[in-house]
């Protein structure tokens, strides 16, 4: 339902693809055996940041390069640079694999944008800390832009699997401004390539699902049962007693540990949507998101929501909010994300492992109700993947249309039960 009509509005979906991730070679100079070039890794996406434990590209050198050196990264493996006598380069792989470094790293290895330990805010969040950079010294290269080719087969291995990387090809070489902006320099030679993102390349399952309920129907409506796989990847424990299995499952070191906390629908994340009030010109959403991971703290976390009544966003708790207007002509989607030190940070599965916002809407007369499950988001996304909703048949529907639609609602009893219900399914399950 939601998806036929989303996409008769638009003739593109604006949500896939969401952006992608840009890398850029400038060569800054000429060297006697080769150049020395600025490479930058832009997170163009507007709402999927890379996570610990961070990016790493790889790409393979169309001629006999080696890496003399670098500044602001480092190469995971220097390869067997053996025939070089006295001057050692820093690698000899044809493939070599760049990582960032750690914050904190020695000031002589700094570099613009660098050392973050290769996490990247997604550009939605926070456009300053979606960039990456460093430098590197490239020797048996060629010495001017006739005779340099550009690597080949860039990839992006992480932060994990899902990235395809096109070709790099020759662009127009970068201008950039002098400090003082008053003279521009110019790159002797510039490419660059676009890596970008497939849910489905990334997992087979989904990663999120979404929970409703309403303060008119104490039905709540769960997640679909298996929706993220009942199978042994999704194994799961009641608590962290069962060390064991926690051991067992750490030792792997993996981009995205799991260890789920046993749930009907066996999801990382579990999104729950509460309609939670009804008032004369505003309305109120409860949104909260549960961690059922064990070995995961989701930092910097984006929550992208479609629903009719977002540009009408009066009040928000504890997130921030960003309309993702460049999707124009729609202007029904958003981003929410977490506030510094509060909650950028959703903590492993257990006690502590949510958080929750209170949103007031101010309702548009033409188009507000509460029947036919309008009151409920068309689709949600957490960290840019799509969390899947439970069927719209099963959406908890309205008792009673003309006394919920109309006016502000006093206490019931079934609000009680609702509520109560409701506190009853956040605490267990
Ligand atoms: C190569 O460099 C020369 C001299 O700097 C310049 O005139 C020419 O346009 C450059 N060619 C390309 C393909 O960048
Ligand atoms: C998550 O973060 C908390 C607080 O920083 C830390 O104590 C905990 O060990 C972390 N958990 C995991 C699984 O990384
Ligand atoms: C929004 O929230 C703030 C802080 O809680 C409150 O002062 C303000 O009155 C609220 N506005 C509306 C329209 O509810
Ligand atoms: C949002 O988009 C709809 C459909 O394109 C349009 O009718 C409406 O006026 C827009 N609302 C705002 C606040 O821009």
């Amino acid at each position: 339902m939601a998806l036929a009509i989303f996409s008769s509005a638009v003739a593109y979906d604006p949500f896939d693809p969401s952006g992608s991730i840009n890398i850029k070679w400038d060569v800054l100079s000429w060297t006697p055996d080769g150049y020395v070039a600025a490479v930058s890794i832009s997170n163009n996406q507007m709402y999927r940041q890379i996570t610990s434990p961070g990016w790493s590209i790889g790409w393979t050198w169309a001629k006999k390069e080696v890496i003399w050196s670098m500044v602001g990264a480092k190469v995971t493996d220097q390869g067997d640079c053996s025939k070089f006598k006295g001057n050692t380069p820093l690698c000899c792989e044809k493939t070599p694999t760049v990582i960032d470094l750690l914050p904190g790293a020695p000031y002589n290895q700094l570099f613009t944008n660098c050392c973050k330990g290769g996490v990247l805010t997604s550009l939605g969040q926070d456009p300053s800390t979606a960039v990456a950079a460093f430098q590197i010294s490239v020797g048996f290269a060629g010495t001017s832009n006739k005779t340099v080719k550009p690597p080949k087969k860039f990839c992006l291995l992480g932060p994990g699997p899902g990235y395809t990387c096109s070709a790099a090809n020759i662009v127009p070489s970068s201008v950039s401004l002098s400090p003082d902006g008053r003279s521009k320099t110019r790159a002797m030679m510039t490419w660059s390539l676009t890596c970008t993102y497939s849910q489905l390349l990334a997992s087979k399952s989904p990663k999120c699902c979404v929970s409703l309920s309403s303060f008119y129907n104490p039905l709540i409506t769960p997640c679909p049962s298996c929706v993220c796989g009942c199978n042994d990847a999704n194994n799961c424990v009641n608590d962290l007693k069962d060390s064991s299995l926690l051991q067992s499952k750490t030792t792997a070191k993996e981009n995205a540990p799991q260890l789920l906390q046993c749930t009907e629908h066996k999801c990382p994340i579990r999104v729950h949507w509460h309609v939670k009030a009804n008032y004369r010109e505003y309305w109120r959403v409860k949104i909260t998101i549960t961690n059922f991971n064990f070995l995961m703290n989701y930092t910097q976390w984006t929550l992208v929501v479609q629903h009719p009544n977002l540009n009408k966003l009066a009040n928000i708790s504890s997130f921030l909010y960003k309309p993702l207007i460049q999707y124009s002509p729609i202007n029904d989607t958003g981003m929410f994300y977490g506030i510094k030190s509060l909650n950028e940070l959703i903590r492993e599965a257990g006690r502590k492992g949510y958080i929750y916002t209170e949103l007031i809407l101010k309702k548009d007369k033409d188009t507000f109700t509460l029947d036919q499950g309008w009151a409920f988001p068309l689709r949600l996304y957490f960290n840019g993947d799509e969390c899947v909703m439970p069927l719209p048949d099963l959406y908890p529907y309205l008792p009673n249309s003309a006394f919920y639609n109309s006016y502000p609602v006093s206490i019931s009893s079934s609000t009680v039960l609702a509520t109560f219900l409701v506190l009853v399914l956040l605490v267990f399950m």
